[in-house]
């Protein structure tokens, strides 16, 4: 399947939905029911979660020009910012010039957190738990029979000693293909009362952590540096403005916190379409961010041996293709079958890709003309729809109130009300 796809962006939404099921071999009918209003019904939304009076519908768009080890990918992301979609087409279209995206995954291991607290002395507990690990395996194990079968379970159990007579033990599973909260939260109750007898000490929570570390990501990308001129400036200069850029975001966590929004700009939007939980992958990325006792950059930028443009992304990612939301979510569903992905970690890399070739649109466009002029373009059709434009005349007053450098909503009444901006 390829996933550059010039002029995509020209195409009507229609027209946009026939290639996509062409070129992902779905049925184009089914595809555009689906997507229907979000593709949920209320009653569905009702059994999901509680209290519904309705669903809540995003834009879904596609990325293209994606590729990742080498195999082309549309990516579906739900986002209600603009511009995101298309820079991370852009930058998806300058990666593959160096040769696509390269990604690669850690084991999909979580980590379940089992609290004791009262602990009088944390090195003989820490004895007690180690000569039972067999045991608290197999307890552990035995909570899970469906994910054993999957090949998944029990990689590892950990201890350690946080002071103040507080001791966690740490129940380190895989959890192949799902993201895996449900899986480990039963498995870390499931050991909580052995862990409390052998130790004599009192069980506190027995929870996942989100801090995913034992499941990152790392994605890499070239862009030869012909590949960056823009409006006539000297390639290298873009080149070396990224850099710099990318340097700002390790000695600043202001800039941090920033540059690794635009990473998420793209990851979530990944996450989100494929129905996993964005909050978890959110509370892992800045937590890892912050490993180091100082909050610093996701993905950094350098010069390459041949002039290049080099960029790595490492974070935690996890992610389930099967269970969770995915499961009950009909455009989920979809999401999967358009991405092509037949496990979590090439989800997950797919989301990685995404959210380095965000983080390079983002710091192309500020390194040089600044952010801005194109984000404000897409912007204004944004702006267009609230000042009541119907869809039909949404480009038209879009490119009036930006012609005029006035983009607000009162400019683009105006426009409708048949104003000429001066
Ligand atoms: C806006 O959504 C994201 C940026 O602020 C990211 C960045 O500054 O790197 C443009």
């Amino acid at each position: 399947m390829a996933s550059r796809i010039p002029g995509f962006y020209r195409l009507g939404v229609q027209e946009r939905r026939r290639v996509i099921a062409e070129l992902a071999g779905l049925d184009g009918a089914t595809l555009s029911d689906v997507l229907r209003a979000g593709g949920l019904d209320p009653e569905a939304a009702d059994k999901i979660v509680e209290n519904v009076i309705g669903v809540f519908a995003l834009p879904l768009g596609v990325a293209t020009n994606v590729q990742v080890n080498g195999r082309d990918v549309l990516v579906p992301m739900v986002i209600e910012e603009p511009s995101v979609v298309a820079a991370a087409s852009n930058a998806a279209r300058l990666v593959r010039d160096g040769g696509g995206f390269v990604a690669e995954s850690d084991p999909p291991v979580m980590i379940g957190q089992v609290q004791l607290a009262g602990v009088r002395d944390p090195d003989q507990c820490g004895r007690r738990i180690a000569d039972a690990i067999p045991e608290l395996r197999r307890l552990a194990d035995a909570a899970a029979p469906a994910l054993c079968a999957r090949g998944g379970g029990v990689r590892g159990i950990e201890v350690r000693d946080l002071g103040e007579g507080m001791v966690v033990v740490h129940l380190c599973v895989d959890c192949r293909d799902a993201m895996g909260a449900n899986l480990v939260n039963t498995m870390a109750e499931a050991i909580a009362p052995r862990v409390a007898e052998l130790t004599g000490s009192t069980v506190g929570l027995r929870i996942l952590s989100n801090l995913a570390d034992r499941r990152r990501v790392r994605v890499r990308a070239r862009v030869p540096v012909a590949a960056l001129a823009c409006q006539g400036l000297e390639p290298t200069s873009v080149r070396d403005g990224i850099v710099a850029a990318s340097r700002f975001a390790e000695l600043d966590p202001y800039r941090a916190a920033t540059h690794n929004k635009g990473i998420m700009n793209g990851v979530d939007a990944v996450v989100i379409a494929s129905g996993n939980d964005w909050r978890a992958v959110e509370a892992g990325a800045h937590a890892y961010a912050a490993r180091a006792g100082r909050y610093g950059p996701l993905a950094t930028w350098s010069v390459g041996p041949d002039g290049a443009l080099e960029g790595r992304l490492e974070m935690p990612m996890a992610l389930g293709i099967v269970g969770g939301a995915a499961r009950v979510l009909p455009a989920a569903r979809l999401v999967h079958r358009i991405l092509g992905v037949e496990s979590a970690s090439a989800l997950g890399e797919i989301a990685c890709a995404v959210g380095l070739g965000s983080n390079l649109a983002a710091l192309r466009a500020l390194a040089t003309e600044g952010i801005q002029r194109g984000h404000m373009a897409l912007h204004a059709r944004s702006v267009a729809l609230a000042a009541g434009a119907p869809p039909s005349e949404v480009d038209r007053v879009a490119s009036a109130i930006a012609a005029a450098g006035e983009i607000s909503v009162e400019a683009a009444r105006r426009v409708l009300s048949g104003d000429t901006l001066s």
